[in-house]
């Protein structure tokens, strides 16, 4: 049985006073999510702040990306082992905000997602096509090219530490949802890709859904078989709204 996770993806998001409201709503109402294990990923900058907010509390952190390096020149960056450092438990890899607007290639995110691994981080692996690879038909092609280039390089075994995320482009931030059915064929196909290699890891591998999801239509979602939860941008910035999720997720 695999456990339901709702993380939020805050992305470039978030004022010092927003943040501390949004930690304070959670904190306070993350008792009525009886299920998922709920979990935010902050800018690197809000961090520290959200370390001290959550201890101790219900609810998980991480970071939004990952260096595949582990320290020395290389400004800007944000290493593994900071993040871990700071308590976080995930790092978003391969979102495709940063495969598109960072030329972040398959193979980088392949290797970030064992720079995670490696600093003791549980990757969350973002996966999905674009509206013109939709319209021509090669939706699954391009997952399993995303899917493949991580077993290609650290095998099947490798992947089963992380979680995959399936978020079609075309449906972050437009409010336009993949409707239960189409996320449940791509999440089937990406879990029979897993299979392939190996059934255990396809049965125990979170695959969460992401893109305009939000309290309205996260319990259809998250009834289909091969749903595991959901990676939330607007509506992880409203605490109500990210519990909400979190309490559709209840058994
Ligand atoms: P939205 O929920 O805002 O569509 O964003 C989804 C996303 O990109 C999460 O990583």
């Amino acid at each position: 049985m695999r456990q339901p996770l709702v993380a939020g993806n805050w992305k470039m998001n978030g004022t010092r006073q927003s943040v501390a409201e949004l930690l304070a709503g959670l904190k306070s109402g993350v008792g009525q999510v009886t299920t998922a294990e709920m979990a935010v990923c902050a800018p690197a900058i809000f961090i520290p702040m959200t370390e001290e907010a959550l201890t101790g509390s219900a609810i998980s952190w991480g970071g939004q990306d990952v260096s595949v390096h582990e320290s020395g020149a290389y400004t800007g960056e944000i290493s593994g082992g900071m993040l871990k450092d700071f308590g976080c438990k995930y790092a978003i890899i391969g979102h495709s905000e940063r495969r598109t607007y960072h030329g972040e290639s398959d193979e980088l995110v392949a290797e970030k997602f064992e720079a995670a691994l490696n600093a003791g981080l549980v990757p969350i692996f973002c996966v999905g096509e674009t509206l013109e690879e939709r319209e021509q038909g090669v939706t699954e092609a391009v997952v399993a090219r995303q899917v493949d280039a991580v077993i290609n390089r650290g095998g099947v075994e490798m992947l089963g530490k992380g979680v995959i995320a399936y978020e079609p482009v075309w449906a972050i931030g437009t409010g336009k949802t993949a409707s239960p059915e189409q996320a449940q064929e791509v999440h089937a196909f990406i879990r029979s890709r897993v299979a392939g290699h190996s059934q255990a890891v396809a049965d125990g591998i979170q695959i969460l859904y992401g893109g305009s999801m939000n309290p309205g239509n996260a319990a259809q979602l998250l009834a289909k078989a091969d749903i595991d939860g959901g990676l939330i941008g607007g509506a992880s910035l409203k605490a109500a709204d990210f519990l909400a999720i979190g309490i559709a997720a209840n058994a």
